[in-house]
């Protein structure tokens, strides 16, 4: 039985990963839309109701860094965007995380999503790819973002360099050496948060102690809030990024193990990053749990805010059943356009009424 006092704890302000969040519940990146048309003006309306549904902050979808293998708009929108994204949310002093990351030869398995199939680690340069992160992260400061997140997981590029079985590139000591060059060019600009995934569970992916040692030395180089994730888009189900089936009360927070491991070891060397669980978190009664048994400090969530945006403020008005989403996928079905979730529709249009048998 968790104490009142953490659910409480739960929904109010809290200064974490060096911002002020106004709950501990946090959107995760969601990147909404099929990659040609991101990031539009619905992503904007999308995002701002994350923030008056009563999120403790929102982070953007990934913006690509570079152009290889991603596509040119996000430079060139990318600041328009993230300027009046970040004066959409302080009407409801809700702070902008804008996500930062770099395709790769991995991250491809939703293309509608994901864009077009990026660079095998040793076709890049990672000193120039680090350089981009400072770069976009100068920006993003500038349009108002409180802080960015490198995007370190579900095999991305930064990532991939974890998996280089024929050996790094001339120059790298250490497979986390790339994330921890693109952390600290966007250090100089303000607080930086990274999202880590903890093991892929797939055929040449990389083990949960890899990416517990990534997350170690990400908050040695100063990231001030580690999120946490696992597998990639290729993982087969249900391991992969959004587990499908999860059951409030029974399958929730599938990564509460290995996140318990890696907050353990931070306090024992004394770092102190916060850690904030991402994953099938369903119920204030799991979050809760997660808190007081010291997993994290916060925690985010994705598909729960697709089905229902104003999730965090139903809770706060006393109505604390758990999200109505139930893990279908349904919203990444391929051809979705724009990320919706057909089952609230339809239930808000009446589609679950009992039709007379005409
Ligand atoms: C439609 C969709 C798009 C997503 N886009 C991103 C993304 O751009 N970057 C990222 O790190 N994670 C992305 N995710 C994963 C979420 O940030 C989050 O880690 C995941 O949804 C958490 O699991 P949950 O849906 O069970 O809460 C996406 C998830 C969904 C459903
Ligand atoms: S379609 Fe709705 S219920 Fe199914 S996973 Fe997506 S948000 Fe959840």
């Amino acid at each position: 039985m968790v104490s009142l006092k953490t659910v409480r704890e739960l929904f109010e302000p809290a200064n974490l990963g060096g911002i002020p969040l106004t709950c501990r519940f946090v959107a995760s990146a969601i990147t909404p839309e099929v990659f040609g048309r991101w990031p539009s003006e619905r992503a904007l309306r999308f995002y701002r109701s994350l923030g008056a549904g009563g999120a403790g902050a929102v982070i953007t979808g990934s913006f690509y860094v570079d152009r290889l293998g991603a596509d040119e708009s996000h430079g060139d929108q990318f600041v328009g965007f993230v300027e009046r994204l970040s004066g959409l949310l302080k009407d409801f002093d809700c702070p902008l995380v804008v996500q930062l990351g770099h395709s790769s030869h991995r991250l491809h398995n939703v293309p509608q999503l994901m864009g077009p199939r990026g660079p095998y680690p040793h076709e890049t340069d990672p000193y120039e790819v680090t350089q981009a992160f400072g770069r976009f992260s100068k920006k993003a400061f500038e349009a108002g973002a409180s802080a960015v997140q490198i995007r370190c997981c579900h095999g991305s590029l930064l990532d991939s360099f974890l998996t280089m079985s024929e050996g790094l590139p001339p120059g790298l000591e250490n497979p986390w050496d790339p994330a921890v060059m693109a952390l600290d060019a966007c250090l100089a600009h303000g607080p930086v948060w990274v999202k880590v995934g903890l093991g892929e569970d797939m055929p040449h992916g990389y083990g949960v102690d890899d990416g517990i040692r990534l997350g170690i030395e990400l908050a040695k180089g100063g990231a001030s809030l580690i999120e946490v994730t696992s597998g990639t888009f290729e993982s087969r189900p249900p391991v992969g990024v959004l587990r499908i089936g999860v059951s409030s009360g029974e399958s929730e927070a599938h990564l509460a193990s290995p996140c318990r491991r890696l907050s353990e070891t931070l306090r024992e060397l004394g770092l102190s990053s916060h850690i904030m669980l991402s994953g099938s978190i369903r119920s204030i009664e799991r979050s809760a749990e997660l808190l007081e048994e010291g997993i994290c400090s916060a925690v985010s969530m994705g598909r729960p805010f697709i089905a229902e945006p104003d999730l965090v403020n139903r809770w706060r008005e006393d109505d604390r059943r758990p999200s109505a989403c139930f893990s279908c996928n349904a919203c990444l079905a391929e051809g979705v356009e724009f990320v919706t979730c057909p089952v609230m529709r339809e239930k808000e249009e009446n589609f679950w009424n009992l039709r007379s048998p005409d």
